[in-house]
């Protein structure tokens, strides 16, 4: 009898066999499947996951997700060659059909993700758009991949990504980038906060450090600098007194 590893390895086999054409939509390569088959091997299970777009990723996921939601549009019959084919394990997949633009805002998430993968329309801003709707249900240790990050705007988000405390950079295979959700508590979707992200630092800190210009009003500046000179004017055990709820306001969270 085959053990887990032998019937993932004979999987991804049946599926690399699969004709370049199989679906029109343009599709993942076998050391990417390889490489998403090591990863949730690392994490035991995978309980809940999600992916736009939908293909060969979609075979391999059926079979190592107990509940994967797929939101894709059936473009090239990226749809109809999964659901008719003898490799898809049809229990554990759900399809939410249409737009992502239109199908993601409306979709209410019940559960954590443990695995999303984004591969679904590449132009600029609609991955970014998933990304927002995906990044707070995404559990600590759970993993984000992210197709196609040669593609310049899918490659500024990447950047972007890359630099957020939310997420490591765990590895990019063949243009798929694999990152783990770190203990970081999640940005904070309805609010703002741009100068507390990563990608956005040096440029805070250069404004911060940067001499008030003569006769400047601009009270949203003058209130950053502030809050910044007491943030790192603070002594740590002070901080660590001042409720969460009061930091918050105080940096507009
Ligand atoms: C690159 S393919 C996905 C390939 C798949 N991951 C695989 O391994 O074969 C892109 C997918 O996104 C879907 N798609 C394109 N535009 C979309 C949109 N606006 N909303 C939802 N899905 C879309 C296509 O139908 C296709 O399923």
């Amino acid at each position: 009898m085959k053990n887990k590893k032998e019937i993932l390895n004979s999987v991804i086999e049946e599926i690399s066999l699969l004709p370049q054409d199989w679906h029109g939509a343009g599709s993942v390569s076998r050391l990417v499947l390889e490489a998403i088959a090591r990863y949730v091997s690392g994490m035991g299970e995978i309980p809940r996951s999600a992916e736009t777009g939908s293909g060969k990723t979609t075979l391999l996921l059926s079979h190592l997700s107990r509940h994967h939601t797929v939101f894709a549009r059936d473009s090239g019959q990226s749809i109809s060659q999964v659901k008719q084919s003898p490799i898809f394990e049809r229990d554990y997949v759900v399809f939410i059909e249409g737009p992502t633009q239109l199908t993601l805002p409306a979709y209410r998430f019940e559960e954590p993700l443990h695995l999303v993968l984004l591969d679904g329309p590449h132009g600029y801003p609609f991955p970014d758009l998933e990304y927002y709707y995906f990044y707070p249900h995404i559990r600590e240790g759970g993993l984000l991949l992210v197709d196609d990050i040669q593609i310049p705007t899918i490659r500024r988000m990447f950047d972007i990504i890359e630099a957020d405390d939310m997420f490591d950079l765990l590895e990019v295979v063949d243009n798929m980038a694999f990152f783990r959700r770190t203990a970081a508590a999640a940005f904070n979707p309805l609010g703002d906060g741009w100068w507390l992200q990563g990608y956005n630092k040096s440029m805070y800190e250069k404004m911060m450090a940067a001499e008030p210009e003569t006769g400047t009003q601009d009270i949203e500046i003058q209130s950053h600098r502030l809050m910044y000179f007491l943030a790192r004017s603070t002594p740590a055990f002070a901080k660590a007194v001042i409720p969460r709820k009061l930091k918050r306001r105080l940096l507009g969270k």
